[in-house]
């Protein structure tokens, strides 16, 4: 199957395309509008986005006509916000609402807790646990009003995601973490397959304007043996562990290349770049989040 058309099944029985569209630091009308015409004609078919990203508004509004563009339905394409992390606790239904009026689209597809604690307190502070909890006590009620139909996490460690598993509550269906040869832990992947738990990765191309990645000289190799770009290697490399990707570009050669994933990287290859000796984290790090 084309990498394209690839679905992760969800524990709910939902389907999500292991590819999707990141759009971090992408905002403003016409940019937005540009970015999800380019990448819907890519064959991008999932769109994530976040509350604190300040562009749910606009991605809603130039779904309303990119949609009938491409003759696409609500159905045909799954969406992911995620709650600001200043919106923990109480206010995390109203948050929920908040992001459904924002992208105007009926329902939506994935909702994630962004990050384990809540933004006005300490990484240490312990409330943060009572905090989080009850923060997932509303999505599961924002579940049942049918306002989205999965709901997940990211940023959350393996400590984290056992609280859950612990109160015997929900386990969640995705955890969206920082995933690329330089930073990935093959105890929190093997947590999440067991729970059943999909992982998808952020910053798998190093994040905006890094190019340590992109120019390492074990990715470039690999890419050159294989015709194939630095950005599709990294990406590639996470699909054919089972991780899902959200990669974010705003040129249109770059949503092209990005989604262009149907090549196999040799297994001695994936080695190498699960060997490849760095561990550098380029985002927040919630290990230390209590
Ligand atoms: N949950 C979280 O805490 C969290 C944190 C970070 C990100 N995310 C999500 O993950 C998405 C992706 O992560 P990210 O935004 O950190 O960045 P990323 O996808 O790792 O990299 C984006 C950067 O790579 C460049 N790029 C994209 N495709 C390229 C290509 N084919 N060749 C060369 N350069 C290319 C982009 O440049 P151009 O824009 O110029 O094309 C941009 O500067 C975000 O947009 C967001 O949706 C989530």
């Amino acid at each position: 199957m084309e990498t394209k058309t690839l679905k992760a099944t969800l524990k709910s029985g939902r389907k999500m395309p292991i590819v999707g569209f990141g759009t971090y630091q992408i905002r403003g009308t016409s940019l937005i509008r540009d970015v999800l015409d380019y990448a819907l004609g890519a064959g991008y078919r999932s769109i994530d986005t976040a509350a604190v990203y300040g562009n749910e508004t606009d991605i809603g509004s130039a779904l309303k006509t990119l949609l009938p563009k491409y003759n696409l339905k609500r159905e045909d394409i799954f969406i992911t916000t995620k709650l600001s992390p200043s919106d923990h606790g109480e206010k995390a239904l109203d948050a929920v609402k908040q992001s459904l009026k924002n992208l105007d689209c009926g329902y939506l597809d994935l909702y994630l807790i962004h990050w384990p604690g809540q933004s006005r307190l300490s990484i240490h502070d312990p409330s943060n646990i009572a905090i989080r909890a009850k923060t997932w006590e509303k999505l599961i009620e924002a579940k049942k009003q049918g306002l989205v139909k999965d709901i997940g996490v990211s940023n959350y460690t393996i400590k984290h995601l056992e609280e859950l598993d612990k109160s015997n509550s929900e386990i969640p269906a995705v955890n969206q973490v920082e995933w690329h040869p330089f930073y990935h832990q093959s105890d929190l992947k093997n947590y999440c397959k067991q729970k059943g738990i999909l992982l998808q990765a952020y910053s798998s191309l190093g994040g905006t304007n890094n190019p340590d990645l992109m120019t390492n000289e074990v990715v470039v190799e690999i890419a050159k043996n294989l015709n194939k770009s630095p950005s599709q290697v990294l990406l590639k490399w996470a699909v054919q562990q089972g991780v899902g990707i959200i990669p974010k570009a705003r040129s249109k050669s770059h949503i092209e290349e990005n989604i262009n994933l149907d090549f196999e990287i040799p297994e001695k290859d994936l080695d190498k770049l699960n060997n490849i000796g760095t561990m550098t984290k380029f985002a927040w790090d919630p290990t230390d989040v209590a």
